[in-house]
């Protein structure tokens, strides 16, 4: 197959680990026989230092010409003091929003060879397999009126029906092809667009006999995510509530460095790119951790491009790369054993290689 594919490197660690994950996908296409073709723009800080703008009209046009977009990460305390339409993390709100991206996904699973890096107790991070859905176009993030003086300040939490039941449908499908259960994670004791939400996932329910429903509120959610991780299988929940669970999800498995995540529209075009941001303090060493980024990747063989046996060859080789003890500082018991970006990448490469010669 010929693939185009957008790469938004972005900021800080940014153009590390998406230079790491576009050496992979090279190595895939050469052992399936595959073509891809990159072509790279700005995003973030780095377009507005060349454009003045957070994403370009050429970086939207590259991307319509794509079959899909790797994305590292924007932003950085450079831009931090900049007026809002300036501001890196527009851009990136900007590209969910022009492509209608508005399910996102985001797998937390437990890796056993990493288990030992969880703050949590090993039994209960051992058996973590859970699929966050967040709704990525909607709610806090994009409602008007949103601006603030020195006096006061508002944002709007909006949310259509027609927003909501696409995003509850989506779940329903994921949660058919997984253990069959969604916690809808909401603040329904609170918010009315909470209530709305609930209403429309008991509507929704009818069609999916087979999908047990929980509804629960967010803040008694994210302690649960703690004490007792395993129990969830599929999470949906809205913007702003998934952008905090995802973060903490993170850390039941060992490192925001791990965690990739999907942003998809009703057909095969999508958005990939990892959890974490620029991580602005360790940018330029050549020391972040691109598991994240190349597990986006193979997300992106697996929902954009119907490549199952290509996306499994990644994620296979990446386990194997952590169970040989291989690991980034990030996630290494100390400096001396820690491995560089692209020493790392160079295994999960070999990796990949070797499967083929065992192939
Ligand atoms: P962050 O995710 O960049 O960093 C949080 C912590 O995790 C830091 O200690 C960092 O060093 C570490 N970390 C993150 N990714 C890592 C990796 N791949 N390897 C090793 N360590 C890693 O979050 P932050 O510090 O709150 O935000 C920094 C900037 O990134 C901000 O400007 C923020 O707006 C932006 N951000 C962007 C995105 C995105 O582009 N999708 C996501 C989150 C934050
Ligand atoms: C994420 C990030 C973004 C978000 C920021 C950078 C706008 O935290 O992708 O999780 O809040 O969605
Ligand atoms: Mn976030």
């Amino acid at each position: 197959m010929e693939k185009k594919v957008a790469v938004l490197p972005g900021d800080g660690i940014g153009p590390e680990v998406t230079e790491a994950a576009v050496k992979v996908l090279e190595v895939i296409a050469k052992r399936f026989g595959h073509t891809f073709h990159f072509e790279h723009a700005s995003i973030g800080g780095d377009a507005i230092d060349q454009h003045q703008n957070p994403l370009p009209d050429e970086t939207i046009a590259i991307c319509e010409a794509s079959d899909a977009v790797l994305l590292g990460a924007v932003g950085g305390p450079k831009w931090d003091q900049n007026p809002q339409a300036l501001r890196p993390e527009k851009g990136l709100l900007a590209i969910r929003k022009h492509f209608d991206l508005f399910a996102n996904l985001r797998p937390v699973k437990a890796v056993p060879s990493l288990l030992h890096t969880s703050p949590l107790k090993e039994e209960n991070a051992k058996e973590v397999d859970m699929l966050i859905v967040r709704e990525l176009t909607g709610g806090l993030y994009f409602g008007e009126p949103s601006h603030h003086t020195d006096e006061g300040a508002v944002d709007t939490l909006l949310y259509t029906r027609a927003e909501i039941e696409r995003i509850v449908e989506k779940s329903f499908e994921f949660a058919q092809l997984r253990k069959g259960k969604i916690a809808s994670v909401d603040k329904a004791n609170v918010l009315e667009s909470s209530k709305l939400w609930r209403k429309i996932v008991d509507e929704k329910k009818v069609a999916y006999p087979d999908v047990e429903v929980e509804h629960m509120l967010v803040d008694s959610t994210s302690m649960k995510l703690i004490t007792n991780p395993a129990a969830f299988d599929v999470i949906l929940t809205e913007n702003m509530f998934g952008d905090i669970l995802s973060d903490e999800a993170s850390v039941i498995t060992g490192s925001l460095g791990v965690l990739p995540s999907a942003s998809m529209r009703a057909d095969s075009f999508g958005l990939y790119e990892p959890v974490h941001g620029s991580a602005p303090e360790i940018a330029g060493k050549g020391i972040a951790n691109p598991a994240a980024t190349i597990l986006s990747a193979a997300m992106m063989l697996r929902y954009s491009f119907g490549m199952e046996a290509e996306a499994v060859a990644i994620e296979k080789a990446v386990d194997t790369v952590f169970e040989d003890g291989s690991f980034t500082a990030d996630l290494a018991d100390s400096a001396q054993q820690a491995l560089t970006t692209q020493e790392w990448t160079e295994k999960v490469i070999n990796e990949i290689e070797s499967q083929s010669v065992s192939n």
